[in-house]
C-alpha cells in the first residue's frame, strides 16, 4: 500500500489515509446536504472506500472532506466537498481543493468533473469551467434517490424489515 498523501498548514491538515476519518461525521453532513439527503452511512463507507478520501482535520479533529472517483490516469470527479460551518471563511475550502488538485495521482487527467449548486467561484480559480462541449456530456441522474430510501440500508428499507 501506497503512503497516504498529507499536507499541513499550522494546526491543519490534509491527508488521504481512510482510518484517520470520523466517518460518523462524513455521514452526518452529507445525509443532511442538500446533494446527498438521506444518504445511508454504508453508502457513505462504499464510497469512501471506492475514491481517494481527503480530510481536512485541525490537530486530530475533523472539519472537512471532500473524495475523489478516479482512473489515476485520465479521469476525475470531484465530489461531496464540505467545511463544517464553523470553520468556513477562512480559507480552508480552498486549501483543500489546492491540495486534491496537487495529489500526486491526479496529475495530467484529461477531464476533470465535478457538479456545484452555487460554489462555483470557489473552483473557477483551480480552472474548472462549464463544459467545453456541453452537448457531449450525458448523465443519469437521481437526484433524491436516498431521501426515497430506494437503496439499500437506507430508511424506509429498515421500516419495510421484519
Ligand atoms: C463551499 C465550502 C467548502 C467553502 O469552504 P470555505 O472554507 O468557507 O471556503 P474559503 O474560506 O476557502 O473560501 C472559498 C472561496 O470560494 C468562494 N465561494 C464560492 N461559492 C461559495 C459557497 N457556496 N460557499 C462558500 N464560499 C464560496 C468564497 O467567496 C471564497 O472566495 P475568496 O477566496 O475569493 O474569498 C463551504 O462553504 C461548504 O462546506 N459549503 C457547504 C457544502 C457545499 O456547498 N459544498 C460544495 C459542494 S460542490
Amino acid at each position: 500500500m501506497t503512503a497516504p498523501y498529507e499536507r499541513r498548514r499550522g494546526p491543519f491538515l490534509v491527508s488521504t489515509e481512510p482510518g484517520r476519518l470520523d466517518r460518523a461525521l462524513v455521514h452526518r453532513f452529507l445525509t443532511a446536504s442538500y446533494w446527498a439527503k438521506g444518504i445511508p452511512p454504508a453508502v457513505v463507507d462504499r464510497s469512501i472506500e471506492g475514491s481517494i478520501p481527503f480530510g481536512l482535520y485541525h490537530w486530530d479533529e475533523q472539519i472537512g472532506f471532500a473524495r475523489v472517483v478516479t482512473d489515476r490516469a485520465t479521469f476525475a470527479y470531484l465530489a461531496d466537498v464540505f467545511v463544517l460551518p464553523e470553520r468556513r471563511g477562512a480559507g480552508l475550502g480552498r486549501w483543500l481543493v489546492e491540495c486534491v488538485m496537487a495529489h500526486p495521482d491526479l496529475q495530467g487527467l484529461r477531464r476533470f468533473l465535478l457538479a456545484t449548486r452555487d460554489a462555483h467561484a470557489l473552483y473557477e480559480r483551480f480552472g474548472f469551467a462549464p463544459p467545453l462541449r456541453p452537448h457531449s456530456l450525458m448523465e443519469r441522474f437521481l437526484p433524491d434517490i436516498y431521501a426515497r430510501g430506494a437503496v439499500a440500508g437506507g430508511e424506509a428499507e429498515k421500516e419495510a424489515a421484519p
